[in-house]
């Protein structure tokens, strides 16, 4: 028998850490959405916190283009997703896509921090929204020239990722088996040994 929403939900949950954020033990990236509408208000407060990210210069470089559910920028988004994404993304009430300017607005030169920058806003994002009870879901698995040429997004900007946003919905619900066995697979993470380092070779000493 499936697992319920409220069950994966839990399952998902990083282990507890003392000290560590609850939103970012909670957030995780399921693949069934509910077909309740995120309200303009909690739309706003999740775009609050991306606005607040650190970014090189302050340039601020992310732009997201949003789309609520039976939008035209919806089905847009929604187009540009690759096959797998589209079997399960369209019941998210809202879908996103990131992108960063490329170019320094004071000088003109490169900002090889574009894109750096966007993950950490869209970050942010995923947690306010965790905060509010909403979930997320990123996809790089979308056609990036079908999305500049859908919003005509200028060249000298460089595609994130599109954001899945709503809520978490019955992973019976989803369309396949495939599906269903990811939804209620447990999280994985490397441990801090593998990427807290004291030189190339030797994990950092972090007690
Ligand atoms: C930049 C980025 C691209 C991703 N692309 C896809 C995607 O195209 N399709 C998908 O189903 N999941 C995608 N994911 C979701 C990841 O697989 C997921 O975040 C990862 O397995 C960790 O799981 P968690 O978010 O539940 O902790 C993507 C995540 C990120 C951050």
């Amino acid at each position: 028998m499936t697992l319920s929403a409220a069950e994966v939900n839990k399952l998902k949950h990083a282990p507890a850490v003392e000290g560590v954020l609850p939103v970012v033990l909670g957030r995780w990236s399921p693949r069934s959405f509910s077909s309740r509408d995120v309200s303009p208000a909690n739309l706003r407060k999740v775009f609050e916190a991306a606005r607040w990210a650190a970014s090189a210069y302050n340039e601020q470089p992310w732009r997201y283009i949003v789309g609520t559910r039976n939008s035209l920028t919806h089905k847009k988004i929604f187009s540009t997703l690759i096959g797998f994404n589209q079997s399960w993304a369209g019941a998210a009430p809202v879908l996103i896509l990131g992108v960063a300017s490329t170019k320094f607005s004071h000088n003109g030169t490169d900002n090889i921090y574009a894109l750096h920058d966007l993950g950490a806003a869209s970050s942010y994002l995923t947690l306010q929204a965790s905060a509010l009870g909403l979930f997320t879901h990123q996809m790089a698995g979308f056609d990036q020239s079908a999305a500049r040429k859908a919003f005509g997004v200028p060249d000298d900007y460089a595609f994130g990722s599109v954001i899945a946003l709503g809520y978490q919905g019955e992973p019976a619900a989803l369309s396949n088996e495939q599906l269903i066995a990811l939804e209620t697979e447990l999280r994985t993470r490397k441990a801090l040994k593998d990427f807290v380092l004291s030189s190339w070779d030797a994990a950092a000493e972090l007690e």
